[in-house]
């Protein structure tokens, strides 16, 4: 099946490109795997008539709306991330009747139409950097109040407000104190997702986007332990096959494991499911990514 997905490949002129979490049968299949900043960067300057985005649909939306020319295709059609579901419009609106001089934020883990009522997006790996470079004294930041308040950790002289409060992952919150314990028995360094919950960020020896993860191992210490979905683990061993990585079995996010060859082969084959935005919405939630962009990483 992998000859097959890489001969359509180059007969639909595609260009694939997979999250860090996705299954390493697609990753390895992948023209491109990264993080959320990298895949909606390389998104932006694709040139191939397809872009299929293995991920969830998140990613397939930041894709589609830096490269609206193009057709950009989610093997599986509701393959979602429950994380940006905490957040909807009216959320926002309340919380900006509320702060009317704060600047919203949103992570872009986010729906598009949540984005449109964004000043600026943010990734995991670049949240501390778009605060800062905002004049504002006060941040609405949502949907993730774990990134929020690692957001505030590093610029104490904001006051960032979560919308809603308890936003979060199911996958990064499922990390304890008692994992942290077990790392430190194993004498692994701990690297940990902002999208933990603050006291595992305080334990951690390391703080990093998927991406950050990546680039950390290849130059710091021999035996990891990473706290984060355990695909990237897997990914962290293909890279780096003489380090010792620990990854946690209950890490899964169920959606991003949703995608199977089968998916990519008949999602290649069909061009399927194609990413529709309304051109409105598309624009107001480009300016924000774009901004976020021009900030950089
Ligand atoms: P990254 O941008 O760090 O890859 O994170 C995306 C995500 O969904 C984390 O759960
Ligand atoms: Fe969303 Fe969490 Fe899955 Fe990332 S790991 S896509 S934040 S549910």
């Amino acid at each position: 099946m992998e000859e097959e997905i890489r001969a359509l490949k180059t007969r639909k002129n595609a260009v694939i490109m997979a999250h860090n979490y996705q299954p390493l049968e697609i990753q390895r299949l992948a023209d491109i795997v990264g993080d959320s900043l990298e895949i909606a960067v390389k998104a932006k300057e694709a040139r191939a008539d397809l872009i299929v985005i293995c991920g969830v649909r998140f990613m397939a939306e930041t894709a589609k709306i830096l490269n609206p020319g193009r057709k950009v295709i989610l093997p599986v059609k509701d393959a979602g991330c429950p994380l940006a579901d905490f957040l909807t419009p009216d959320l926002i609106r309340e919380a900006k009747e509320r702060y009317p001089d704060a600047a919203v934020v949103v992570y872009v883990n986010s729906t598009a139409e949540v984005k449109a009522l964004a000043d600026i997006t943010c990734t995991s790996a670049n949240a501390v950097r778009v605060v800062a470079s905002l004049s504002n004294d006060t941040i609405l930041f949502g949907p993730d109040a774990n990134l929020a308040a690692y957001v505030q950790r590093h610029l104490p002289e904001k006051t960032i407000i979560p919308v809603p409060p308890g936003g979060h992952c199911y996958v990064h919150a499922g990390f304890t104190l008692a994992d942290v314990e077990a790392a430190r028995k194993m004498g692994a360094t701990v690297v940990c997702h902002p999208e933990c919950p603050p006291e595992i960020q305080e334990q951690a020896d390391q703080i990093a986007s998927t991406g950050g993860m990546v680039r950390g191992a290849a130059v710091g210490d021999e035996s990891w332990s990473v706290f984060t979905e355990r695909e990237m683990v897997s990914r962290l061993r293909v890279l780096y096959p003489d380090r010792v990585f620990y990854e946690k079995r209950e890490a899964v996010c169920a959606d991003m494991k949703r995608t199977s060859l089968a998916d990519l082969q008949r999602a290649l084959e069909r061009e399927e499911y194609e990413i529709t935005l309304s051109p409105e919405i598309m624009d107001r939630a480009r300016q924000a990514i774009e901004r976020m962009i021009a900030v950089g990483a």
